[in-house]
């Protein structure tokens, strides 16, 4: 039998501007998913059992298989003749936003080249796990399997001219809290990602505006997260949250979501991951404030987590 883990992440600046080669900022969380794998007699079968995996896993089935299979390619073996029983697990839960299919598909990745003792790098780990995210992205910019192959805090820049992409450890003086809300919404990333790229054809002038001004604000939250300078890293996630809302990947409940952590006193709040539902993060340094803003959410009847980042 063979097993893998993939971490967790929560985007903190720059989903979907980092498809076009715009800088972003991504943290593993402390929860991760994790895969075992048993070669069979029977094709490939699936067993999730992921916390609130359930809508989610029926929603994504498809686009899982079609990860598995490009997995079995990208490490040169036949899907057609792979017969194997994945299982999925770990404290992650199957939400949207917060990578939970870049996580498990590292997870199962790791976990076929146990079973197979492939002994691939970590560089060759993230490159196959990012064709697996082609299935659920469509034009991924590997964001996501990155964070989840390495974790830790990352400055990531994807090559839009075919070179490897800009990988690079940020580090944090000291874990900071975070909350983690669920709209309970399952989005589909790939929908999210063609959305933007015909809005962005659509307006051309308007979209460059846009991401001159995100790829500023990248810059701004490098510094600030590397000072430690925690309230200007919340006001730079607001204002991230209001571009991606002007891209139109934001939706009612996200903004519903934000604007109550705000207003509870969260140092900044936006949107993480695709959008369009899914999860939003809030900087609540302090066990104090994360669990009150979290508190409010619960009551609400929203699912949260209460994670770090820079771990
Ligand atoms: C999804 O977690 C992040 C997106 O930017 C897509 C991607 O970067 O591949 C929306």
């Amino acid at each position: 039998m063979g097993h893998g883990s993939g971490f967790g992440k929560t985007i903190l600046f720059n989903e979907h501007f980092v498809v076009y080669g715009i800088p972003g900022v991504v943290s593993a969380i402390e929860l991760t998913a994790s895969a075992e794998v048993r070669r069979t007699e029977k094709g490939i079968n699936i067993k999730d059992e992921r916390k609130g995996a359930i809508g989610y896993t029926q929603k994504k089935l498809t686009q899982q298989k079609d990860s598995i299979s490009r997995i079995l390619k990208a490490l040169g073996l036949e899907p057609e003749l792979a017969s194997l029983e994945i299982l999925l697990g770990g404290e992650l839960p199957g939400f949207s936003g917060i990578g939970a299919s870049a996580a498990s598909s590292v997870a199962i990745v790791r976990a076929i080249v146990d079973e197979y003792n492939l002994g691939l790098s970590k560089e060759r780990i993230n490159g196959v796990a990012y064709e697996a995210e082609k299935a659920y992205a469509g034009n991924p910019s590997g964001i996501d399997n990155t964070a989840a192959t390495y974790g830790g805090l990352i400055w990531f820049r994807k090559s839009v001219i075919g070179r490897s992409n800009t990988i690079e450890k940020l580090s944090l003086r000291k874990p900071v809290e975070i909350i983690i809300g669920n709209t309970g919404i399952v989005a589909d990333t790939k929908a999210m990602v063609e959305g933007v790229a015909a809005r962005k054809k659509r307006n051309p002038v308007k979209f460059d505006q846009l991401f001159r001004q995100a790829e500023d604000l990248a810059f701004k939250a490098r510094i600030n997260l590397i000072d430690f300078n925690l309230r200007k890293v919340g006001v730079l996630m607001n204002e991230n949250h209001q571009l991606l809302q002007e891209i139109n990947v934001s939706c009612e409940e996200l903004d519903y979501l934000v604007n109550l952590a705000r207003e509870k006193g969260a140092y900044g709040a936006k949107l993480t991951g695709g959008g369009g539902g899914g999860c939003m993060v809030a900087l609540t340094p302090g066990k104090k404030l994360q669990e009150e803003i979290a508190t409010t959410m619960k009551n609400e009847g929203f699912q949260v987590l209460k994670t770090r980042i820079g771990i």
